[in-house]
């Protein structure tokens, strides 16, 4: 195993199998103003707020990862902007040397009133969950009310700046595929980059199975039959997951994220830190470095980084979805961060 001396820190964290990381997902909170049956429970209950990372906490987290060779974080939940103030995070990530972008995954329901402060704290990016268009289909899915705030989010951060917004649709079969073609001629018309990402087993309720998967290549052939072709774009940045296509007629571009039917995990370039402080390598590991014991037990930043270091060593070459050996996380989605 890689072994830190003190003063020294590692070129990178590159794994056994060769890959580099240099994302960070961090969650700030388990906690949601919505319920989507795709990750989390009707009834929850959340972690006592002790046991959370505070800001500061987070960042000198952040700052050491970022000496180790992470370049990107984003901000995740749970809904990250429940959590109290998190453009004072923002700010203060976007503070830390060589980190190039601070980046946000919302359910969009507390934008509008945020989006100004966080674009005005830097936030680099935003990637805004959305699953319908129609108010009680959003109603269904998400188990609970908020599609008009959704979308006022959505006008009041482009208002505040916020350029090439993301909407993420996750594709469950038998709930969203009603959702499909209203979403994408909605983001063609606004210029938003959609993306259909495959539901993965990390709901709460256990109900994900093979056949739950509505795969990235059914979406591409409902879109296809309404749109016409689609076109993969060529040399698309191999760090991300999505594969983009553009529209026949040239109007806009759809992504496909398809972690079970394609899986990525061969250019896994993702760590994750849960709201509770745990490091993960994988959303499917089933082991956690604990970073907040370290740092309240009075740890240094030599062993925060040699946590990460063994975190990365650890990591298995694929998440194994499919396969006899593969073993749902005890976590689901709302409590390790998307
Ligand atoms: N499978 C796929 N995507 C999921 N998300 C939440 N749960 C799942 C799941 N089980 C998505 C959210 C959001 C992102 C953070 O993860 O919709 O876009
Ligand atoms: Fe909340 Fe996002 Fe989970 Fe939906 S998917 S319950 S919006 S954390």
């Amino acid at each position: 195993m890689n072994r830190l001396s003190s003063g020294q820190l590692p070129p990178s964290l590159t794994d056994r199998f060769g890959r580099r990381h240099t994302d960070l997902r961090v969650s700030v909170t388990d906690r949601c103003n919505l319920r989507c049956g795709y990750c989390m429970p009707l009834e929850v209950t959340f972690k006592p707020q002790d046991e959370i990372l505070t800001y500061e906490e987070i960042t000198r987290v952040v700052a050491v990862a970022t000496r180790l060779g992470i370049r990107t974080v984003r901000l995740t939940g749970g809904e990250p902007l429940v959590r109290a103030e998190v453009d004072r995070l923002v700010r203060s990530l976007m503070a830390i040397p060589r980190l190039e972008e601070v980046a946000l995954t919302t359910n969009g329901l507390l934008l509008a009133e945020q989006a100004d402060r966080l674009a005005r704290a830097g936030l680099t990016r935003l990637n805004v969950s959305l699953d319908s268009l129609a108010p009680e289909r959003f109603q269904a899915i998400a188990r609970r009310p908020g599609l008009d705030r959704v979308l006022a989010g959505l006008t009041q951060a482009r208002r505040c700046g916020f350029r090439s917004i993301r909407i993420n649709a996750v594709s469950v079969r038998g709930l969203t595929e009603r959702e499909i073609v209203p979403l994408a001629r909605f983001c063609r018309d606004e210029s938003y980059h959609l993306r259909f990402i495959e539901f993965m087993p990390l709901d709460a309720e256990a109900g994900w199975t093979n056949d739950t998967v509505l795969t990235g290549a059914t979406v591409r052939q409902l879109l296809e039959s309404t749109f016409g072709p689609l076109a993969p774009v060529q040399g698309g940045d191999p760090g991300q997951p999505a594969v983009d296509y553009d529209y026949a007629d040239g109007c806009g571009r759809v992504g496909f994220i398809n972690p079970v039917s394609q899986p990525f995990c061969d250019r896994c370039d993702r760590l994750r830190l849960t709201a509770d402080g745990q490091f993960r390598n994988c959303l499917f590991s089933t082991a956690e470095w604990d970073a907040r014991q370290v740092i309240r037990s009075g740890g240094d930043d030599h062993n925060l980084a040699q946590l990460l270091v063994d975190c990365v060593a650890a990591k298995e070459a694929a998440h194994g979805i499919g396969t006899s050996q593969f073993q749902r996380p005890d976590r689901a989605m709302y409590q390790i961060g998307g």
